[in-house]
C-alpha cells in the first residue's frame, strides 16, 4: 500500500470530526423581546379599534363552510403558516418573525373575544404589531375571512 491510500481515510475522518459552523438563528421576536403572540394579545386588549370590538361570526359552521375556509387558507395563508396551520410554509421559513402556530392562535384571549381577535388579526395582519403578516381586509371579502375562522376553529386547541 502506498502512502497516499493510507492517508485518505485519515483525512476523511478528520474532516468528519471538524465541528460544523453554526448558522446564527434568525430573530424570532420583535425588538421588544416580547413574543409576537403576546404583543398581539396585549395590543388587542389595550388598543383594539372600536370596529372590531364584540364581533361574532355571522356564519353557521357547517362542513361546506369549513371546507371553503380550508381552501382559502391553503391558498392565502399556508405559504407562511404551513398546511394545517402548524409549522412553516416556504415563505414562512424566510421571515424574521416566526409565523404563529394557528391551533393556538387565540390562546389567552377570552373565549367570547376569539372571533374579534381572529377577524382583527386577519384583517389588519401584522401592521399593528410590526410583523410581516400582510393585512387581508382589501384582499378577502368579510365572508371569506369568517369562513377561514370557521376552519381555524376546527384545528384549534386554544
Ligand atoms: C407572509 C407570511 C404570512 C401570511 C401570508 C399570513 N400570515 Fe398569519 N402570521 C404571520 C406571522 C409572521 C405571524 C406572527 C406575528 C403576528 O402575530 O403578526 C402571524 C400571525 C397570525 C395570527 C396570530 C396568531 C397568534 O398567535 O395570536 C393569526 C390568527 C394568523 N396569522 C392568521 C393568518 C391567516 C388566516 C392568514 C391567511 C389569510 C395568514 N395568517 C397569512 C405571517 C403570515
Amino acid at each position: 500500500m502506498n502512502k497516499i491510500s493510507v492517508r485518505w481515510p485519515l483525512l476523511v475522518i478528520t474532516l468528519l470530526l471538524l465541528p460544523i459552523p453554526s448558522v446564527p438563528a434568525a430573530p424570532t421576536a420583535p425588538a421588544t423581546g416580547e413574543s409576537p403572540h403576546l404583543s398581539r394579545v396585549n395590543y388587542f386588549q389595550k388598543q383594539l379599534p372600536g370596529d372590531y370590538v364584540g364581533m361574532q361570526n355571522p356564519l353557521t359552521s357547517s362542513r361546506e363552510q369549513q371546507d371553503q375556509g380550508q381552501r382559502l387558507f391553503d391558498g392565502y395563508c399556508a405559504s407562511c403558516h404551513g398546511f394545517g396551520g402548524v409549522g412553516k410554509g416556504i415563505e414562512g421559513e424566510r421571515l424574521a418573525v416566526e409565523p404563529a402556530q394557528l391551533p393556538r392562535a387565540a390562546q389567552g384571549v377570552f373565549p367570547s373575544d376569539r372571533d374579534s381577535y381572529l377577524y382583527w388579526t386577519i384583517s389588519e395582519g401584522g401592521v399593528p404589531v410590526h410583523s410581516p403578516m400582510p393585512p387581508f381586509k382589501d384582499v378577502l371579502a368579510s365572508q371569506q375571512i369568517w369562513q377561514i375562522i370557521l376552519y381555524i376553529n376546527t384545528i384549534a386547541y386554544f
